[in-house]
């Protein structure tokens, strides 16, 4: 696992939006799997400003979608459909066709979450898959005790994401959905690069645990140590309770060699 350390929020969306563009001018058509939530929201802005600056073509780049709410009517502005269509599609000047999601409001959703496991596997797989984390430690919706070999399914929201999710639904709990559609733990796993960014102290705890802690299926994050090129950025702050932040510092600050530039 590679752990780069950078200064704030803002350097840690430039240096993965950077990783990314420099995916997609190698292969044009790279299906990029995305994260929803305010972490990574600088990844976004800067891969946006890139290609309106000309310094990437992202046209024919793919994406797709980590998790879904489930239940939230269709067009709801905080469904992870409507959020990565207005973070992520629109801004990249790409069209809706060549954004793929699970179906949060499907009847029968374990044939939806089997539909999308298969149409990630038709698709050629995710090449880079961008990860936030939650402050109990889950990756996409997978909260403390997911299988680490889990597939996309159904998962419920423990209290403690559905509080922290409150904040997109004016700051009222009850709006908050109790159930979501997630790819699994060993679906994540599947993709070729896992770029996981945490930002602020909020973080600090998961990011340690997840990094230094031993492989547990009660910090779903720390399957990332299971897979071959997962690359964990963090702010100053999130990085506060890594003990060997100094050895990361030196080893991976100035050597972005898992940028692929
Ligand atoms: C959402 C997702 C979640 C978030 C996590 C952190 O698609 O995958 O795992 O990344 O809950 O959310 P923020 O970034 O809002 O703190």
């Amino acid at each position: 696992m590679e752990v780069v350390i950078v200064p704030d929020a803002k350097a840690g969306g430039e240096l993965i939006a950077e990783a990314m563009a420099a995916l997609v001018r190698r292969k044009p058509d790279a299906l990029l799997g995305v994260a929803t939530g305010s972490t990574p929201l600088p990844i976004y802005e800067a891969l946006a400003a890139k290609v309106r600056a000309g310094q990437v073509d992202a046209s024919r780049a793919r994406i797709c979608q980590l998790d879904e709410y489930v239940g939230l009517p269709a067009g709801h502005p905080e469904s992870y459909r409507a959020v990565v269509l207005r973070e992520v599609v629109e801004p990249l000047g790409l069209s809706e066709a060549s954004f793929m999601g699970p179906d949060g409001s499907a009847e029968d959703i374990v044939g939806a979450c089997e539909a999308y496991d298969r149409a990630l596997a038709e698709a050629g797989g995710v090449d880079l898959q961008l990860l936030g984390i939650g402050t109990d430690g889950h990756i996409g919706f997978n909260e403390p005790c997911s299988s680490l070999a889990s597939r996309t399914r159904i998962k419920t929201l423990t209290e403690q994401t559905r509080v922290d999710n409150a904040r997109f639904f004016d700051n009222d709990l009850d709006q908050v959905p109790h159930h979501v559609i997630t790819q699994g733990i060993g679906t994540i796993l599947d993709a070729r690069h896992l770029v996981l960014l945490a930002t602020g102290e909020g973080k600090a705890e998961a990011v340690a645990q997840t990094v230094e802690g031993p492989l547990s299926a009660l910090v779903p994050a720390s399957a990332l140590q299971l897979h071959r090129h997962a690359t964990v950025v963090v702010d100053e702050a999130a990085a506060s309770k890594l003990k060997l932040a100094d050895y990361f510092r030196h080893t991976y600050a100035d050597k972005p060699s898992w940028q692929g530039l």
